[in-house]
């Protein structure tokens, strides 16, 4: 696997607005229900800013999947801590471009004086589950039923990353 990670610009938000709606409309992974339109999208872009982040992973010229770093609640108190997503290109998954995205959004977290990363994991995603696993991220807690889609009630696991000074 070839793909190299690097920050997103405006021009990658076509291409993570494709990507995000097909998850919207085929996956619980997000809990968005109607497709975002590009103006959404790019104001979404436009107010991730640094220590947050936006990142894509492009494989031949090709982009194949995103991951972002949010602020995990909007209250002050909670700026050290870090909600991190990640989508891949429903044909590139399983190939290793999401390992490559969330190793990225942890080194960038670490740089950018985060104390935890959050994930926000929607019942029923072993892969994410796997994925976050996989990076140390521990099961924190679970918001039961706190989502609907398809017709039925979801649950939120949390899974997070303590990340210590100075790692
Ligand atoms: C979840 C997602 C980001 C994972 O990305 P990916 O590129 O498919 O994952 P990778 O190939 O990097 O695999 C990383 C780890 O996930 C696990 N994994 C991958 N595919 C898996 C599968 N089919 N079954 C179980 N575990 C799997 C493995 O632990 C793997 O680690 P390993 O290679 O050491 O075994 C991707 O599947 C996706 O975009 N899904 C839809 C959106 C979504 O659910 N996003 C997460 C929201 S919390």
């Amino acid at each position: 696997m070839d793909a190299i990670v690097r920050p997103a610009t405006e021009a990658d938000v076509p291409a993570i607005l494709e990507i995000y709606n097909e998850a919207i409309l085929h996956s619980t992974a997000t809990f968005d229900i109607e497709p975002q339109t590009l103006d959404e999208r790019l104001r979404w872009f436009s107010e991730t800013k640094p220590p947050h982040c936006v990142i894509v992973a492009e494989d031949g010229g090709e982009m194949v999947g995103w991951g972002c770093l949010r602020g995990f609640r909007p209250k002050v108190a909670y700026r050290f801590t870090a909600e991190n997503s990640v989508y891949v290109h429903k044909d590139q998954r399983g190939r290793g471009v999401g390992a490559l995205l969330l190793a990225e959004l942890i080194e960038r977290a670490k740089e950018g004086g985060f104390h935890s990363l959050m994930a926000g994991v929607t019942e029923g995603n072993p892969v994410s589950e796997a994925l976050h696993k996989r990076f140390g991220f521990v099961e924190a807690g679970r918001d039961r039923e706190v989502g609907y889609k398809f017709e039925r009630w979801l649950d939120v696991v949390w899974m997070q990353l303590m990340l210590p000074p100075g790692e």
